[in-house]
């Protein structure tokens, strides 16, 4: 019911969990997707040229920095896609941070009901698939999300049940926002841009941490976790438990992500591919379920301050390239997915095209 916005706490939900628990031999008719949006689960290809998995120490090292910052160029440039290791985050703050995530969804429902909203621009907001009230079509997946940087302005909206998850979520959120700005530089470097541009609105951007939760899946292969779409931010930086993840290459194939300990994934979104004029592209990306394990997530969106537009960097346009994109704030983002329904296969970033 498009339009409608209901009073979200007297909603009934039904999590992934719940069903889970229930132990269905099959998943209710809401969560079957149409044949052509299904997953090929039996046809899983990894491809480590079009994952590459980036070394971020190298960049300390004069011999091994130019053809480091050549390989994450061209990562941007084909998918919007890489991992990073050695990037500085302790795995135990990476282990810990999953591990609340873990307990969270293990508390009993009515724990967790007190954050639930359909409301996009809600400041904390758990649910189920993307939207519980306005998905037709469902996705196994439940989740948390809340605002995070500075940490200072959000952190009392936080679950304080697990008793640790402010502590465990806002280690993690911390040294993740510190590795954000660093790559931020890198990458704008390696767009010709000068790395300190935007800095003062980098420093001051938002970041959204997003708690993932897909559990077990009766029918993996007739229903996702998460649709195909791409982050609205600049980057996103996402830890995955296990492998789920699935990245769109240039070639339109599906590419699963492995996991490799200790790194972390890397995905641009439609605020970088703007920034640069589409010359880096924003990571078409989604999650499959699978029926053994169930598998947690947690990304990290990194954009610009709610209301802060951004178009095309004015340095890399010229007569020869003209703006390709019209500005646009995360806001603008919210205000797309609060009334435009994300499975009708509209991308929010064809809106911003020019010519498309
Ligand atoms: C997201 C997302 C993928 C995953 O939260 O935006 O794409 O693997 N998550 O959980
Ligand atoms: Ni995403």
């Amino acid at each position: 019911m498009q339009g409608v916005v209901k009073s979200s706490n007297t909603s009934k939900l039904v999590s992934a969990m719940t069903l889970t628990k229930l132990g269905l031999t099959h998943v209710p008719q809401r969560y079957v997707l149409p044949s052509s949006q299904r997953p090929n689960l039996d046809h899983i290809v990894h491809s480590s040229t079009s994952l590459p998995i980036i070394d971020l120490s190298n960049l300390q090292n004069p011999s091994l920095r130019s053809h480091t910052l050549d390989e994450i160029q061209m990562a941007c440039k084909e998918v919007g896609f890489f991992q990073v290791i050695n990037h500085g985050i302790p795995l135990s703050v990476m282990n810990d941070a999953l591990d609340a995530t873990t307990e969270f969804f293990n508390l009993p429902m009515e724990e967790k009901m007190v954050y639930l909203s359909d409301n996009v621009h809600e400041l904390i907001r758990y649910g189920t698939s993307l939207n519980h009230v306005r998905d037709e079509c469902y996705f196994w997946r439940d989740f948390i999300k809340h605002y995070s940087h500075p940490i200072s302005d959000w952190i009392h909206l936080w679950p304080s049940n697990p008793p640790t998850y402010k502590e465990k979520m806002g280690s993690y959120a911390k040294v993740v926002q510190v590795l954000q700005k660093q790559l931020m530089k890198v990458l704008l470097e390696i767009l010709g841009l000068n790395p300190n541009y935007l800095q003062n609105e980098i420093e001051k951007g938002s970041q959204v941490l997003v708690a993932n939760c897909y559990p077990e899946c009766p029918e993996p292969d007739i229903t996702l976790g998460m649709p195909p779409h791409s982050d609205y931010g600049s980057i996103t930086i996402l830890l995955q438990s296990s492998p789920g993840l699935q990245v769109m290459d240039y070639n339109k194939n599906w590419l699963s992500v492995p996991v490799v300990e200790g790194a972390l994934i890397v995905q641009l979104g439609d605020q970088m591919e703007v920034m640069s004029n589409g010359k880096y592209k924003s990571a078409m990306h989604r999650a499959t379920v699978n029926s053994h394990k169930k598998r947690l997530s947690i990304a990290s969106l990194h954009s610009l301050a709610l209301e802060k537009k951004i178009g095309p960097a004015e340095n890399l346009l010229d007569k020869e390239h003209p703006a390709s994109y019209k500005e646009f704030s995360f806001k603008d983002y919210l205000d797309y997915i609060s009334n435009n329904y994300i499975l009708k296969g509209e991308r929010f970033i064809d809106t911003l095209k020019k010519n498309p």
